[in-house]
This record gives C-alpha cells, structure tokens and sequence, in this order.
C-alpha cells in the first residue's frame, strides 16, 4: 500500500508538471509553431497521466477502503457431522489454493497472481488454521469472508469475492468453519492477503477483472442431496465448475485473468455417466486423452459417487439432454 501511495505521489506530480508545461507553452510568445504543438501536446499528455491517476485511485479506493457491513454474530458449535462435512467441501473446494500440494492443513501461502499473465502483486492464499488466521477470526468474520468476501477490517478480499462460495448454504459454511477450526495449528511465514501494485489498481479500476457477484443477504439452504439436476447444480457451484466454465457452462472468453475456457456441455453428452465419473476421476477422458492442465480434475476426483452423478446430470440437463 504505501508503495502505491507513493507511485501515485509521483504521477499527480507528473501531472502537475505536465499541466504547467502545458500553460507555458501556450503562453509562449515565440511562433505558433511552439504554442500550438507544444501545448497540444503537453496538453494530452497531462490527460492521459490524470487518466491514470483516476482509474489508479478507483481501483485501490475497491481494494483499500472498507465497504462491508458488520460481520454477522453466529457461532459454530462444530459438531463431528459439521467437521465432516465441512472436509468433504474443503478438499474438493479450498485445498487447490489453500493447502499444500492440495492437502491439508490448510496453511495457505500460495501466490494466486503468480498465474495471471500480469504482474499484478500478490495475492497470497490465507494460513487458514487456528496457528494462522484463524486466531483472531470470530465465527462471523470467518462466515462473512466465505460467504461475501470480506476480509477482517471489511475491505475486499480480491479472489474469494469472486469465488462461488457465496452461493454455499448457511449450514455448509458453518461445516467449513468448523472444519477449519479442527484442523492442527500449523505456523508459517505470511497469513496470506492481498497486496496489489499499480499497474493491479489499475487494472482493478478500469474494471479488466471479473466483478464479484452481488451479496446475498438471505439464508441459504442447498437443495437436498440426490442424483438430480438441482443439486448437481449445486455440486457444480462448490465444485468450482460454475466458476470456470461460466454460470451456466457455456464456457468463457479470454480475459486479463487467463485464458478461454471450453464448455463443457457437448462432449459431455457424448459419455455415458460411468464414462463421465471415470473421466474425473482420472482425469483421462473415454477417448485415452488427459485432461489438460488447466482443469482441476483431482478436485472433482474427491466428489462421492452422488455427487458427481447428479454433477452429470446437471451437465447433461444444460446440453437439453
Ligand atoms: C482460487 C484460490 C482460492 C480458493 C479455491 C479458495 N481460496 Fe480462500 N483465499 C484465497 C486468497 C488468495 C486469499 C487471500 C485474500 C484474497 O485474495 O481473497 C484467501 C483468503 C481466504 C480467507 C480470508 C482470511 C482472512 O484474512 O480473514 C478465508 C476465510 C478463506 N480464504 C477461506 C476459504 C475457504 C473456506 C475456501 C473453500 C470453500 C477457499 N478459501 C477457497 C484463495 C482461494
Ligand atoms: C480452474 C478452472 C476450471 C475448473 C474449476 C473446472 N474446469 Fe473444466 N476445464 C478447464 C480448462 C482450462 C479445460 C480445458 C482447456 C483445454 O482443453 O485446453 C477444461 C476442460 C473440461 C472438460 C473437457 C472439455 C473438452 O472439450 O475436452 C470437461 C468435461 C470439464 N472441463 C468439466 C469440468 C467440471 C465438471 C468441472 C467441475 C467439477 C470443471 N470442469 C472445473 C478449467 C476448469
């Protein structure tokens, strides 16, 4: 932060500087040649450098000032049933970021902008046991940061606001704090968090990443459990399907933060659902081709026989099948 503080120092002073320029030579008593072409030019400068600064400042005011409300006030008894739970959705979810190798614990530290094709800063996953974060998270802030994205002090947390969890129910979320609290504390060198550089507020500012979904303020109750295109919607969404390959799997375009994603849906339909569950599961496809590294097949790997049956049928209903 302080380093974006000061690059922005520098360019209002460029700015500045570029605004005299500007005045001087149009007030230049020597040719019109110097006048005009000097002025002209220092003048659309001084545009383009105040351009900057402004989509600089809106895109570190996203990051930096607190919109959120208040944490909500809740407590997680953290029963053997939520525990469970709640590690069935941390390893199919939270592992690929969080843990190490895509196991537990849960220790974060793991740069995410490493991946984007900029240099961005950093975005580094959160230490999410009791020996990191986790100590000085109420059950609330923990909630708050799953559900809407909020880290502690109400700012916007950049990637886990964009990420499906907010659509996950109240007591899946619940199982995930639980889960996190149950886990050994394990010490390492950073918490994780965000710290975005110049050229990543301006990027954030000309608005070139994704928005996060709007905030959903009711109760939220997943559908229940069964092979059926609702709740393999469902699975989808914690699954991180959604998440990649758009809402509705249809796929999605290439942007500042990677590259075009297939949808999913055609080929898929061409499986038999034994088909699509071995596919996941090891991560070849029926023709012998494997999936290529951009697609976290070992997290759908971890997905129950149900889960990933109703997954295909929620798959297959979207291909109109
Ligand atoms: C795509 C990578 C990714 C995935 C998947 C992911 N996280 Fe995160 N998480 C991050 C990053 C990076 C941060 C640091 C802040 C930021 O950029 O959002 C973070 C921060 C957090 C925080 C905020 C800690 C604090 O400071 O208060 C919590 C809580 C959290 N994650 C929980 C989860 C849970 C629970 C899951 C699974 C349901 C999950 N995350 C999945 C990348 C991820
Ligand atoms: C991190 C982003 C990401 C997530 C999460 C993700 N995918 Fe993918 N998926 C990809 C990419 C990237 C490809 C392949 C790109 C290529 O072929 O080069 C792919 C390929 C696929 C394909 C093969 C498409 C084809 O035409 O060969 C299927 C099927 C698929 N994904 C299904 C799923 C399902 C089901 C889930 C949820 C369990 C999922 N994906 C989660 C990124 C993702």
């Amino acid at each position: 932060m302080f380093g974006n503080i000061v690059a922005i120092a520098i360019l209002v002073a460029i700015v500045v500087g570029l605004a005299l320029l500007t005045r001087r030579a149009w007030r230049a008593k020597r040719g019109a040649w110097l006048k005009w072409g000097g002025a002209i030019l220092a003048g659309l400068l001084t545009l383009v450098f105040a351009l900057v600064v402004f989509v600089a400042g809106k895109g570190l005011a996203a990051m930096y000032i607190p919109t959120s409300e208040p944490a909500p006030n809740l407590k997680v008894e953290g029963t053997p049933e939520q525990v469970a739970r709640g590690k069935y959705i941390a390893y199919i979810g939270c592992a690929g970021c969080h843990g190490t190798k895509e196991e537990f614990p849960l220790a974060g530290g793991f740069d995410l902008a490493a991946d984007i094709p900029m240099p961005i800063g950093s975005l580094v996953s959160a230490n999410l046991t009791p020996g990191g974060v986790l100590k000085d998270r109420t059950d609330g802030e923990l909630f708050r940061a799953i559900r809407h994205g909020y880290g502690k002090d109400g700012t916007v947390l950049a990637l886990m606001s964009l990420m499906p969890y907010r659509q996950l129910s109240d007591d899946d979320t619940k199982a995930l704090i639980a889960f996190l609290r149950s886990q050994p504390a394990t010490q390492t060198q950073t918490l994780g968090g965000d710290n975005i550089n110049l050229l990543g507020a301006i990027l954030v500012g000309a608005g070139m990443f994704p928005a996060p979904d709007p905030v959903n303020k009711n109760p939220i109750t997943a559908p229940a459990k069964g092979v059926n295109p609702e709740y393999g919607k469902y699975v989808a969404t914690f699954g991180e399907c959604r998440g990649c390959h758009g809402p509705n799997l249809t796929g999605t375009p290439a942007s500042a933060a990677g590259d075009a994603i297939p949808d999913p849906r055609p080929i898929v339909s061409t499986w038999s659902r034994d088909q699509f569950v071995q596919t996941m599961r090891s991560g070849v496809k029926p023709t012998g081709q494997a999936f290529p590294q951009g697609m976290p097949w070992k997290n759908a790997s971890r997905m129950d026989d149900t889960d990933l049956a109703a997954l295909y049928e929620y798959i297959r209903s979207l291909a109109g099948k």
